[in-house]
């Protein structure tokens, strides 16, 4: 056998598509699940920072995944983080070690390359990937209620729909709020653009009105002074990331008020991966819940794990940043 590690790109990138898309299909029909696949890899972003790889023996597809080319801070160190998802096997090759083989190489290649740690998202039992030296760390889900704004009615707030031209103040946002925890993502313009695209494109593909994506903005001094996204699949709600300037959150906890108060009769359910130290005045939690993805993680090269270890009011990673 002589196994290699490709860029997985054209026929083959199809064929990985054929065998992930009854598991990962997200509910859109085939031809939409490549495009949505090809639309990520296709941004500024995915472009440079994201591939597929797979473990090939002369022509046949043994094992593949993604790459991701992150950037963490880690107790106020920033690293080269990698970035692993969608590891999979197709059926007729399971339980011969490929996609391990697959994953040791690219912690391999990742490590001599400089990178200081890597991250996965496991829908699977960790136990698999603990084999491979990750270990868990917590995620803050959360359920939230918003109390109603002191007048009825929608609170009248400068609240108008996000653009691509509020990156900057974004990206701001977002790193005076990660000062405060020992592991978060660091976000670029670059990043938030395509993390917010990834959103819009999934629901995009899929059927109409079975996803929406919203992105607004509250507008201080002709600029973005808090924002939030949010993934609404019927009455549920994920905050897929928010920021703001005022350090107690009270811009976006206002525009999640303006947000229900569109339609009062209409009960939404709101949840988030909630950073710590940061809950607006407006929002209660209601319930902790267990995350339906476990993260974890594990140092790279001659990095070494973060001591004490990580809690779960250490990490701070907006659900819009799991992959
Ligand atoms: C998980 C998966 C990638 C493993 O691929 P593989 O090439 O067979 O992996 P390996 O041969 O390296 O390892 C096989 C091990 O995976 C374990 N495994 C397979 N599916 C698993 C699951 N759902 N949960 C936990 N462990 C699992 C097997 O029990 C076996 O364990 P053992 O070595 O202790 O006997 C493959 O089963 C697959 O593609 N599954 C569907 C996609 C998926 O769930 N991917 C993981 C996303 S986080």
């Amino acid at each position: 056998m002589a196994l290699d590690v490709v860029a997985a790109t054209g026929d083959l990138l199809e064929e990985i598509l054929d065998e992930t898309y009854p598991m990962w299909g997200e509910g859109l029909e085939r031809a939409a699940y490549s495009k949505y696949n090809q639309a990520q890899l296709a941004t500024p972003w995915g472009a440079t920072h994201l591939r597929r790889v797979a473990l090939m023996d002369e022509g046949r597809l043994l094992a593949t995944a993604k790459r991701y080319d992150l950037t963490a801070r880690v107790d106020g160190q920033v690293v080269r983080m990698l970035g692993l998802g969608a590891v999979f096997t197709p059926e007729a090759h399971r339980g011969h070690g490929y996609a391990a083989e697959l994953l040791r190489r690219m912690l391999l290649e990742a490590a001599d390359e400089g990178f200081g740690v890597a991250l996965l998202f496991s829908e699977i039992s960790p136990r698999y990937y603990e084999h491979l030296g990750f270990r868990r760390l917590p995620v803050n889900q959360v359920a939230l209620s918003v109390q109603p704004g002191r007048r009825p009615g929608t609170p009248a707030i400068p609240m108008r729909s996000g653009d691509f031209g509020d990156l900057r103040s974004i990206v701001e946002m977002n790193a005076s709020q990660s000062t405060s925890s020992r592991f978060s993502l660091v976000r670029d313009a670059e990043y938030v653009r395509h993390a917010i695209a990834k959103k819009r494109l999934l629901a995009a593909c899929g059927r109409p009105g079975h996803r929406r994506v919203e992105f607004f903005v509250v507008e201080e001094g002709g600029r973005a002074a808090a924002y939030v996204v949010l993934l609404e699949v019927g009455d549920y709600v994920m905050i897929t990331e928010c920021g703001d300037r005022d350090p107690s959150g009270s811009r976006v906890g206002a525009l999640l008020q303006a947000i229900v108060a569109r339609d009062p009769l209409e009960p939404i359910h709101v949840r988030a991966w909630l950073p710590p130290n940061f809950l607006p005045p407006q929002l209660e939690i209601t319930a902790h819940e267990i995350a339906p993805i476990t993260m974890m993680m594990r140092p790279l090269g001659r990095a070494v794990w973060p001591t004490p270890p990580l809690g779960v009011t250490d990490t701070a990673w907006w659900h819009g940043d799991a992959f």
